[in-house]
This record gives structure tokens, C-alpha cells and sequence, in this order.
């Protein structure tokens, strides 16, 4: 990798990035960010690929989720709190069902910059350039508010540390002990799963009991007082990635210091843009979401470009084809890692092939189509014989009403009741706890299918 800078991607076509107007601005911006501390450090990155690798032979299994956009205005405390409880029942459905450890990887701490369909909108006749997330520009539909202003950049950037200051103490501090489990559970979230939660969280204190009478779990204090949760967003403002990328001093390597885990998203994945070229050479875990136009040829080159070294953990193929689509894209690209002997973790994004236009005109996904994706998932790579590593979701802690269905079934006319997200809707509490209990149904089934044939 001798031949990489973290500035090479300049000399790359770019697309999915602001032109900022005002130059000074902008490199006065880069200038401070690049003298700021990187948020993460290189030894926890590559802990994160150590267990992603894990996952990638089936012996663990990842868990990310989190906002589609991060947003300046609803950023609290409560909100960090809420989606990383949410995230520790989804993860405790997940290892009680499927007796893996889970991988946790929240969409936190770095998600503000979006990718987005067309470059402008218009409602009523007025045309202005699109929202890009609060790191870029403003939702309000203003030509002044959708002006790419440089300085979001540093207000990100605080908003990041802050957040990760605040996931951290919650993983170590006592919060993510797993004697709380009964305590994740958030106040609006009765139904039929709260009941199934509760269940298994009564089994596994009982367990816990159990442990402490017969004097095992003193041993294990620290593994069952703390978690380790990761944070990931999509690399695509590339000037705020170059700033805050550092050298590793024990490896001599680049790391991206703003988050353990980064992606390239579906738009921006070609294999001689900017987006490629900048994660190549950083040596974090990289995404790549892999949509119904990625083609065989163009995911074998990727996969050379972004894991020459084939190393197990560093690549995560980010599957989002939608519900119905999954067998008609998914055998041929597994076909392509095969053929390649590629080492890769397979994970399903059922969100981001499932997005329509509600009747009432907000943008939505069925609850059910979410589900149904990671059904088909789970069936192909069963059929292809490969590991179903993971799942990827847009969810919230908040009592939201993005999504249709679910046990507490929002409808259309919902939606608007309680419409919070900054971009693409997302799950809440209760559907999210809904789908991690489907999830550990089909591990669950997998385990014990393994189990059989060994035997
Ligand atoms: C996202 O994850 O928010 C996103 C934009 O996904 P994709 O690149 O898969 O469309
Ligand atoms: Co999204």
C-alpha cells in the first residue's frame, strides 16, 4: 500500500459530495480538524475486525444498527441511551438464540452525511439543491439552508465525541451489565415481545443466580459488566474523512479515526472513484453495500482493491437487494466470492431495498418486507451453504412511527403521528425487538441444523 495517501482520492471522479463555494472556509476547517484527536484508535479497530472475522466463519454474528442520519436537533442524551438499549436487547435476543457472541455496531457517532437520489428537490415549483445531512447542509426547504456550509463539519465532529464519550461510559460503567437486562426494556414498548423479552430475561437472571450460588461467575465479572460497542457510519465526505485520518504509530498504517468501522455506500461504489480510493487504504473494517446493480466483475475488483491481502475482517459485503429480489442478485455475487476464494462477511441490509411512498405521501417501509428480506437472506446462504454473518438496520430507542407493521401495527395513516427521521425511517423499539426474536429463530434453526449433520 506504499503507493496510497489519504489525499489521492482528490484526483479521483467524486460524486455524492458538496461543492463548497467558499475555499478558505473549507480548508481553514480541514485544517483544524486534522489537529483535532482522532475519536477512535487503531488497536480497537482492529479488535473489531478480529471479531467481524469471527463472524464471517459463523462464530459470531454482527449487529448494526442505528439512525439513518444522524441529526443536530434531536441529538440528547436520552436518544444515545434509548437506540443503545434497544441495540443490547436486540443483542441479547440475538446470543441467547443463537449462543454466538454478537458483534455490536451502531450507526452512531459519524452518520450525518447522506447520499441521496437526485441532486435537487422541488416542492410546489420551487427547485433547491437536496438535503445532505447535517454535516453538509440543512432539512429546511430554503435556498440560504441548503447552502454546504464547512463549519458543520466541526459541529459534527463534537457531536461524534460527544456521543462516543457517552457509548462508552454505557459500556463500561456498569449501564451494559448484563444482571440489567431486565432494565433495557423501554416504557412503550408492551406487547407480545415485551412478554417474550421479559421471559428470556428472567431465564437468563435465573442462569445468572445459578452462577453466582455455584461461584463461576466472580471469574467472569468483567466479561458480564461490560459490552464493547463499536461505531460505524458511511465514509462519503471524504474532506472530513482525510482530516481526521491518522498514522498509526505501532504499525505505521492509516487508520480513519472517525469511527471503528466505515462503508462505502451503494452509490458511490465505483471502483475508480474517490470513495474506493480513500478506503482502500485505511486500515479499519470497511462495508460495502451491494445492491441489485453490482455486478460479478465489478465485486471481484472491489474486493481485490479493498482486501488485497484477503485478510479475514477487514471486508463486510453489505447485502440490500429488497424483499423478492434476494434470490435473483444474492447466489451470483456469492458465486463471485467463491470463485475468488475471498474471505468476506456476509450481512443483510433489509432496509434499504424496501423503501415506497406511502399512500399518504411519507416515506416508508413495511415492516413486513423488512422481515421477508432477511428471510430470504438466511434461505439462500443456506442453500449456498455459506455463513449468514449479520444484519444492518436503520432503527431508533425513540416511539417512533416510520415503519409500517410490526406487533403494535402502525398504519399508513400512522405515520405522521410521530415522523422524527432526518432522512430514511427507521424502526422502533418494538419492531426492532421484534425482528431480533426472528433472527434468533433462524440461527437457532441453522445451529441445530449444523448440529445434526455433525452427529
Ligand atoms: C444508508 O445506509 O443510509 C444508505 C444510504 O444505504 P445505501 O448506500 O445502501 O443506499
Ligand atoms: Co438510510
Amino acid at each position: 500500500m506504499n503507493d496510497w495517501q489519504k489525499s489521492n482520492w482528490r484526483g479521483k471522479p467524486r460524486i455524492q459530495m458538496p461543492d463548497y463555494t467558499d475555499q478558505a472556509a473549507l480548508n481553514a476547517v480541514e485544517g483544524q480538524l486534522s489537529n483535532y484527536p482522532p475519536l477512535v484508535f487503531a488497536g480497537e479497530a482492529r479488535k473489531l475486525k478480529s471479531q467481524l472475522a469471527a463472524a464471517s466463519r459463523g462464530e459470531a454474528f454482527l449487529l448494526q444498527g442505528g439512525d439513518c442520519a444522524e441529526s443536530f436537533e434531536q441529538f440528547s442524551a436520552n436518544g444515545i441511551r434509548d437506540t443503545f438499549k434497544v441495540m443490547l436487547q436486540m443483542a441479547m435476543v440475538l446470543t441467547y438464540g443463537a449462543k454466538v457472541p454478537v458483534v455490536k455496531v451502531g450507526r452512531m457517532a459519524g452518520q450525518f452525511a447522506k447520499p441521496r437520489s437526485a441532486p435537487t428537490e422541488t416542492i410546489d415549483g420551487v427547485e433547491l439543491p437536496s438535503y445532505r445531512g447535517d454535516i453538509i447542509n440543512e432539512l429546511d426547504f430554503t435556498s440560504e439552508a441548503r447552502i454546504p456550509d464547512p463549519k458543520k463539519m466541526l459541529q459534527a465532529y463534537t457531536q461524534a465525541a460527544a456521543t462516543l464519550n457517552l457509548l462508552r461510559a454505557f459500556s463500561t460503567g456498569g449501564y451494559a451489565d448484563v444482571h440489567q437486562v431486565h432494565k433495557w426494556t423501554l416504557g412503550f414498548t408492551e406487547g407480545e415481545n415485551a412478554a417474550k423479552y421479559r421471559d428470556m430475561a428472567n431465564r437468563i437472571s435465573d442462569t445468572l443466580d445459578f452462577m453466582r450460588a455455584a461461584g463461576v461467575d466472580s471469574d467472569m465479572a468483567h466479561t458480564l459488566q461490560t459490552v464493547d460497542f463499536y461505531t460505524s457510519h458511511e465514509s462519503l465526505l471524504l474532506e472530513y474523512e482525510e482530516a481526521l485520518t491518522r498514522e498509526d504509530s505501532t504499525s505505521g498504517k492509516w487508520l480513519a479515526g472517525s469511527g471503528h468501522m466505515i462503508w462505502i455506500g451503494d452509490r458511490t461504489r465505483q471502483p475508480d472513484g474517490a470513495h474506493v480510493e480513500f478506503a482502500r487504504g485505511v486500515l479499519n473494517p470497511i462495508g460495502l453495500k451491494c445492491g441489485p446493480t453490482t455486478t460479478a466483475e465489478d465485486l471481484k475488483v472491489l474486493m481485490a482493491k479493498l482486501n488485497p491481502e484477503n485478510e479475514a475482517g477487514r471486508l463486510t459485503l453489505i447485502a440490500r437487494f429488497g424483499a423478492g429480489q434476494v434470490a435473483d442478485h444474492l447466489p451470483r455475487l456469492i458465486k463471485a466470492v467463491e470463485e475468488e476464494g475471498a474471505n468476506v462477511l456476509w450481512t443483510c441490509d433489509a432496509m434499504h431495498g424496501n423503501t415506497i411512498k406511502s399512500a399518504t405521501g411519507y416515506k416508508t417501509r413495511p415492516f413486513q418486507s423488512v422481515l421477508t428480506e432477511v428471510q430470504e437472506f438466511f434461505q439462500i446462504h443456506r442453500a449456498e451453504g455459506t455463513v449468514p454473518g449479520g444484519v444492518h438496520f436503520e432503527m431508533t430507542g425513540q416511539d417512533v412511527t416510520e415503519c409500517t407493521g410490526g406487533v403494535r401495527a402502525v398504519t399508513e395513516e400512522d405515520l405522521s403521528a410521530r415522523y422524527h427521521t432526518a432522512c430514511d425511517p427507521r424502526l422502533n423499539a418494538s419492531q426492532s425487538l421484534e425482528l431480533a426474536f426472528l433472527v434468533a429463530e433462524e440461527l437457532s434453526t441453522l445451529r441445530q441444523e449444523k448440529q445434526a449433520k455433525a452427529s
